[in-house]
């Protein structure tokens, strides 16, 4: 619960777009996010819980649904603690069997039940049992399924008030309406961890449009300053984009459900190790062993689960570096090249331009055209809101580099896409400073291009002389040469 009297349990340390580095406070310790938590397993043990740190791993998560079943298990968390069974003394989250619930149609255990249980043996995450709707559902059914949800997290709110942290999962389908209803619901009842649920069934089937939109409506229903779990992400190739809308923690069971059927994990997406002639990766497995190796090794199983979490963690360092350079979204926009559907969810990304704007710093890192969805970031988008707050007088020449004569005029403007037109004595300005191509691409013309037409109208006053690259082919700038004297840059000596 919150104590004012105490530091934050969630901090946020360094921000780029949506997503944030933050450090989240459990009562076995505060571990470093954005992470990922693997999922252990407490009746196979591929690589033992302690050892996981080795990887990067700060805190795990297990299922205490699992747990509670086995009299086995059961016995040995009441008496020992979560922390004795498992052998691990960090931070270690619980669910709840809601994804059982979720295959199977039924637990056979309540609410109450499982959450007191994970009280009793000391879990420093708790999760109720909320009911995972599956996408596609009627809206009837969404709507029924979370009011049950809603009941279920505040007996849960009721019940839970000490140390231990509990999470509020969001529910709501596949409509975005229904996920930030509940998320701004939930909001009030002050949960401490935020999962966003039911998305493995999107992931599972590469739709990462709708994922995309699941998410940003869950994150405009919450807090800012509320951690968000994406329940079910395990798969790195997807982790910058979910972090860049705002997710904090991930979970993966991916690393020991991909070694099992012999999958080797890359940011880029999965090999079958049978497929495999390279291994392209550093860590400790594959410097040691060649994919022949792999391949025949008694404990490949146990090795590819090894590198797939060497992989994992690895990604999770280079984004947490990429927020502090403010290179989050050029992470995002190479790694979604990896897959159309993950294009797919850039573009979606980015349809969000306008709520991502409100939480992206004023000024951060070199921006880097990576390619045409680029045009469509939100410091392009908040550029050309901003248009107005010029104000041009006289005779002004808009040139991309410089011109002979242009000391002649009152004002001198840079022309650069995918922006636009802004002062000269900008140009080492975030984010004028952007590192772009030589030649623009249709996208980034066509945002530059309308972006000058709009200083141009917002300036009836001045008079615009525009020198245009033969190179720039649109059909704006017919429209512009209507609004300004527009003269191509070969013809500009002869002038
Ligand atoms: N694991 C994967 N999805 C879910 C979910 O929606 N709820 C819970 N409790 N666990 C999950
Ligand atoms: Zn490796």
């Amino acid at each position: 619960m919150y104590n004012p009297g105490m530091s934050a349990i969630f901090e946020i340390l360094g921000k780029d777009a949506g997503g944030r580095i933050g450090r989240l406070r459990t009562p076995h310790g505060t571990v470093e996010t954005p992470t990922v938590m693997p999922v252990i397993n407490p009746n196979i043990q591929l690589i033992p819980p302690k050892e996981m740190r080795n990887f990067g791993a700060e805190i795990l998560i297990t299922n205490s649904y699992i747990i509670y079943r086995k009299e086995e298990l059961r016995s040995v968390a009441l008496e020992k603690g979560l922390h004795g069974l498992l052998d691990f003394d960090g931070p270690i989250m619980t669910d709840s069997g809601s994804f059982q619930l979720s295959v199977y149609g039924s637990v056979e255990v309540t609410n109450e039940e499982i959450l007191e249980f994970q009280q009793k043996i000391g879990s420093d995450i708790i999760v109720p049992l909320d009911i995972p709707t599956p996408p596609d559902v009627h809206f009837r059914r969404a709507e029924e399924e979370l009011a049950v949800t809603a009941e279920r997290l505040e007996a849960a709110r009721r019940l839970i008030q000490g140390e231990q942290l509990l999470a509020g999962p969001v529910q709501g389908s596949t409509y975005p309406e229904l996920r930030e209803k509940a998320a701004s619901y939930l909001k009030d009842l002050h949960f401490e961890v935020y999962p966003l649920g039911a998305v493995v069934p999107l992931m599972e089937a590469y739709r990462y449009t709708e994922l995309v939109d699941v998410i940003a409506a869950s994150k405009r229903g919450l807090s800012p300053a509320s951690p968000v779990h994406l329940f079910g992400a395990g798969h790195p190739m997807m982790f910058a984009l979910a972090v860049a809308l705002g997710c904090d923690l991930f979970d993966s069971a991916a690393y020991a459900l991909y070694a099992k059927d012999g999958r080797y994990i890359t940011v880029n997406g999965t090999y079958h190790v049978e497929k495999l002639n390279y291994l392209p990766c550093s860590c400790p497995v594959c410097s040691r062993y060649s994919a022949d190796e792999l391949r025949k090794a008694d404990n490949r199983e146990e090795l590819l689960a090894r590198h797939n979490l060497y992989a994992t963690f690895a990604e999770i360092r280079l984004i947490k570096q990429c927020i502090k350079d403010g290179k989050l979204l050029e992470l995002v926009e190479q790694r979604c090249r990896a897959h159309p559907k993950l294009l797919d969810g850039l573009k979606e990304l980015y349809s969000h331009s306008p709520w991502l704007e409100q939480l992206d710093p004023a000024t951060k890192g070199t921006f880097f055209y990576c390619g045409p969805e680029s045009a469509s970031r939100p410091e392009v988008l908040r550029f050309g809101k901003r248009l107005d707050r010029f104000n041009l007088e006289g005779s002004v020449i808009i040139r991309t580099t410089p011109v002979k004569g242009e000391k002649d005029y009152d004002q001198i403007l840079i022309f650069k896409a995918p922006f636009g037109a802004f002062p000269a004595e900008m140009e080492e300005v975030y984010p004028f400073n952007a590192e772009v191509p030589k030649f623009p691409d249709y996208e980034a013309l066509t945002t530059a291009l309308s972006n000058t037409l709009k200083l141009i109208e917002l300036n009836p006053q001045a008079e615009f002389t525009f020198i245009c690259e033969k190179e720039f082919s649109h059909p704006l700038i017919d429209e512009i040469n209507k609004k300004a004297k527009l003269v191509y840059r070969e013809d500009w000596r002869e002038e």
